[in-house]
């Protein structure tokens, strides 16, 4: 008779693999910039100097018309740090376009495991004509954040956080605070 008590081979695979158990995470600069369009510049040349898979693929989240949200990955072309947005190449008739153009709400989102860093992007998608693309059949877009989230892992779970909300003229942000995952 099986024992359904007894945890499955996933569940035993995935307790055997703990999230975020690294030691030598990098301590964040406690000298936060003055815009989130700054820090993520770092922290992306960072990931691309130490040579980590494909760090300029992000996942773009957008809701359709029903209010259901969806997702995907696509590559980061350029930050536009004057004007706080992240921009990017699709076509223009793609579910994803179509999406952001009759709803422009979006968010970005960047995971970069080795350095154990998360970035969160929230802001509508525009079209950005004076970006380049390769072929007439993409156009770039670019997401404007009006939020950013930056989360760094430390090492015995002591991971930290730092908020920035755009104002008028400029960025507000906590600084950076202790935070948590479950688990
Ligand atoms: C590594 C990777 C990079 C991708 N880069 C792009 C990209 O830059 N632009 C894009 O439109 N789709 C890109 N895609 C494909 C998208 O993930 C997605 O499948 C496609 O754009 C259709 O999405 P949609 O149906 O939501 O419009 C990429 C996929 C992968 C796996």
């Amino acid at each position: 008779m099986t024992d359904r008590t007894a945890p499955s081979p996933l569940v035993r695979a995935l307790i055997a693999r703990p999230v975020l158990a690294a030691t030598d995470y990098p301590a964040p600069d406690p000298a936060v910039p003055a815009d989130p369009a700054t820090l993520f510049t770092a922290w992306l040349l960072d990931a691309l100097a130490a040579d980590l898979p494909d760090p300029q693929v992000l996942t773009l989240s957008t809701v359709d018309a029903e209010g259901r949200p969806d997702a995907r990955v696509l590559v980061l072309r350029d930050v536009d740090r004057a004007a706080g947005a992240w921009h990017f190449w699709t076509e223009p008739d793609s579910p994803k376009a179509r999406q952001f153009t009759a709803r422009p709400d979006a968010a970005l989102t960047a995971y970069w495991p080795g350095p154990g860093r998360q970035i969160r992007l929230r802001g509508p998608v525009h079209p950005s004509p004076t970006c380049p693309t390769p072929s007439p059949a993409l156009h770039c877009y670019a997401l404007h954040a009006s939020t950013a989230e930056f989360w760094q892992a430390g090492p015995d779970r002591r991971h930290l956080r730092l908020r920035f909300s755009r104002t008028g003229a400029g960025w507000t942000t906590t600084g950076w605070a202790p935070t948590d995952i479950p688990g």
